[in-house]
C-alpha cells in the first residue's frame, strides 16, 4: 500500500515526521488543543445557548483583545481566534519549506476552504472563488459584466463606499446610469418595512421598463445588511423582482457570513460578495465571490475565468473550476478562510453563533430604547422575532439627539470604543462579546442622555 498522503493534514503530518516540526508546538499543545477539547465537551453537555456564559467564556480564550473592554466593532474588522491564526501560519510554513509545492498541496488546501464555504452558504464549490476583500469581489463583477453606455445599475443611497466604488467608476468611465433608491434613515414602524422597500424598487424598475432600455444590461446591486444602518434587506424578494424585470443581481454581503445563517441558492442572486475578515473572523485581506453557475458566463475576463492552459493540463483540481483563476496569491490566507469555517463549527455552528449575537443585540436595544432623544436606525424588533422575519442581525445603529458629542464622551469618559460620531453610533455584538460589556454601554448612554 502506498504511504502517499491523501489529505492536506496527512501531508503536513508526513512533512513534520520527515523534516521536523513546522513551528513551536507548545502553544498548540498547552493552550489551543486543550481549549478546543473543553469547548467540545461543553457542546457535548448541551452548552452553547445564547445565555450560556460558561460556554462563551471558554470560546473567548481563543481571542487576545482586551476582554474587559471587548471588541465592539466586528462590522469593520473581526478578531481571529488563535486556532485560525495558528493553522494559517502553519500553512504558510508548509509553503516556505517547499515553495514549489505552493502550487500543489497548499492550493489543495485552498480548494478545501472553498468547499467549506460552499457548504456553509449552500453553494456549489465551482460557484465560489476567493479575492482579497469584498471591494475586490465587487470590482471583479463590475469589470466582468463589461457595462457600457446606457446600461443601468439600480442601487441605494446607503451602500458602503466599497460597495459603490465600482458603480461610480462604471458611471464616470463608461456612461452607465446609476440609480440610487433612497432608503429612509430612521424606521418609525418596522411593520410593513420590507413591503415598502420592495415597492420602492418596483417603482424604480418600472421607470427603466421602456423600449429605450429594452436591450440594455441592467443590474441590481444592494447590501444584504447595510453597514451604517445595520438594517437587513429583503434580498430574496428583491432578487426575484430584479429577475422579473430582466436585471441581474449582486448582493453586498460584507456584514453577513459568520453572523447569520443564509442560503445563496435560496436568495437567488446572480452574484454575492463577502469579506470573511469581518464576522467569519478569517485572516485579514480575504474576500469571497459567489457567482451562480448559470451566471458565471456573464463575467468576462482573465480574473474570473480559468484560462491558464498550463494549469489546465497540469492540475486537474484547478482545471475543474470554471472561474476564479487568479495567478499566484496568498493561498495561506485563503486556506485560513476554511479554518475560520472549521472554527465556527467547532464552537457550535452558525445557528448558535447567530442566536448569541442576536441575544446580545436585543439586550442592548432593550437597555437603550427608552432613552430621551434616542431613535433606532436598525429596526428594534423584539427578541422573539422569528429569524426569517428579522430586519437586522447582530449590529445595532441608532442616533442620540441632544446629548452633545456622544462618540467623544463614550471614548474619553467611559473608555468604550465603537464607531460613534456626535449623534450616530453602531455597535457590533458578536459571540465573543458579553452581557457585562453591553450593560456598560447602556449605563454610559443613560448617563450621556441625562438619565
Ligand atoms: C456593506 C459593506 N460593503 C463593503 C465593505 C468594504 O469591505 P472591505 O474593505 O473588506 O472590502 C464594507 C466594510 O465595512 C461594508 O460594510
Amino acid at each position: 500500500m502506498s504511504n502517499a498522503p491523501q489529505t492536506f493534514d496527512e501531508y503536513v503530518e508526513q512533512m513534520k515526521r520527515t523534516s521536523g516540526p513546522l513551528m513551536d508546538e507548545r502553544e498548540w499543545e498547552t493552550v489551543i488543543a486543550p481549549n478546543l477539547e473543553e469547548i467540545r465537551q461543553s457542546l457535548e453537555r448541551g452548552g452553547g445557548g445564547p445565555d450560556d456564559e460558561a460556554h462563551w467564556a471558554l470560546v473567548r480564550k481563543q481571542f487576545t483583545f482586551d476582554h474587559e473592554k471587548g471588541h465592539l466593532n466586528t462590522g469593520t474588522l473581526g478578531a481571529s481566534p488563535l486556532y485560525v491564526r495558528r493553522k494559517t501560519v502553519e500553512l504558510r510554513e508548509v509553503s516556505e519549506r517547499e515553495p514549489w509545492h505552493h502550487q500543489g498541496w497548499v492550493h489543495r488546501c485552498e480548494q478545501e476552504a472553498i468547499q467549506k464555504v460552499a457548504a456553509l452558504l449552500n453553494a456549489q464549490p465551482g460557484e465560489i472563488t476567493f479575492t482579497r476583500n469584498i471591494t475586490e469581489s465587487m470590482i471583479q463583477v463590475a469589470t466582468g459584466l463589461d457595462l457600457r453606455r446606457g446600461d443601468v445599475v439600480v442601487t441605494t443611497n446607503r451602500e458602503h463606499g466599497g460597495g459603490r466604488v465600482s458603480w461610480d467608476m462604471a458611471h464616470d468611465w463608461h456612461g452607465v446610469h446609476v440609480e440610487n433608491v433612497p432608503i429612509p434613515d430612521v424606521v418609525e414602524d418596522a411593520d410593513g418595512l420590507d413591503e415598502a422597500t420592495i415597492e420602492l424598487f418596483r417603482h424604480t424598475f418600472e421607470r427603466y421598463n421602456t423600449p429605450k432600455y429594452a436591450k440594455k444590461k441592467k443590474l441590481l446591486s444592494v447590501s444584504h445588511i447595510f453597514s451604517p444602518l445595520a438594517r437587513r434587506m429583503p434580498v430574496k424578494a428583491l432578487c426575484a423582482l430584479a429577475r422579473e424585470y430582466g436585471y441581474l443581481s449582486y448582493v453586498d454581503g460584507a456584514q453577513t457570513v459568520g453572523m447569520i445563517r443564509f442560503d445563496l441558492h435560496d436568495i437567488g442572486c446572480d452574484f454575492y460578495g463577502n469579506s470573511p475578515h469581518k464576522w467569519l473572523l478569517a485572516p485579514k485581506g480575504t474576500g469571497i465571490l459567489y457567482a451562480r453557475n448559470e451566471s458565471i458566463a456573464h463575467l468576462k475576463g482573465m480574473h474570473t475565468k480559468a484560462t491558464w492552459k498550463s494549469w489546465k493540463t497540469n492540475n486537474a483540481a484547478l482545471s475543474a473550476r470554471p472561474f476564479g483563476a487568479r495567478g499566484t496569491h496568498d493561498v495561506a490566507a485563503c486556506g485560513g478562510i476554511g479554518f475560520a469555517v472549521d472554527f465556527l463549527n467547532l464552537i457550535g455552528g452558525i445557528d448558535r453563533v447567530e442566536a448569541r449575537g442576536w441575544g446580545l443585540a436585543c439586550r442592548l436595544r432593550d437597555g437603550i430604547e427608552r432613552l430621551p432623544g434616542l431613535k433606532f436606525i436598525t429596526p428594534n424588533q423584539p427578541k422573539h422575532t422569528p429569524i426569517e422575519r428579522r430586519l437586522s442581525g447582530a449590529m445595532t445603529a441608532f442616533v442620540l439627539d441632544g446629548a452633545g458629542n456622544m462618540g467623544e464622551q463614550l471614548r474619553n469618559r467611559y473608555g468604550i470604543d465603537f464607531p460613534a460620531s456626535d449623534r450616530w453610533a453602531r455597535v457590533s455584538t458578536h459571540y465573543y462579546n458579553t452581557p457585562a460589556q453591553v450593560d456598560r454601554i447602556v449605563q454610559a448612554l443613560r448617563a450621556i442622555a441625562g438619565r
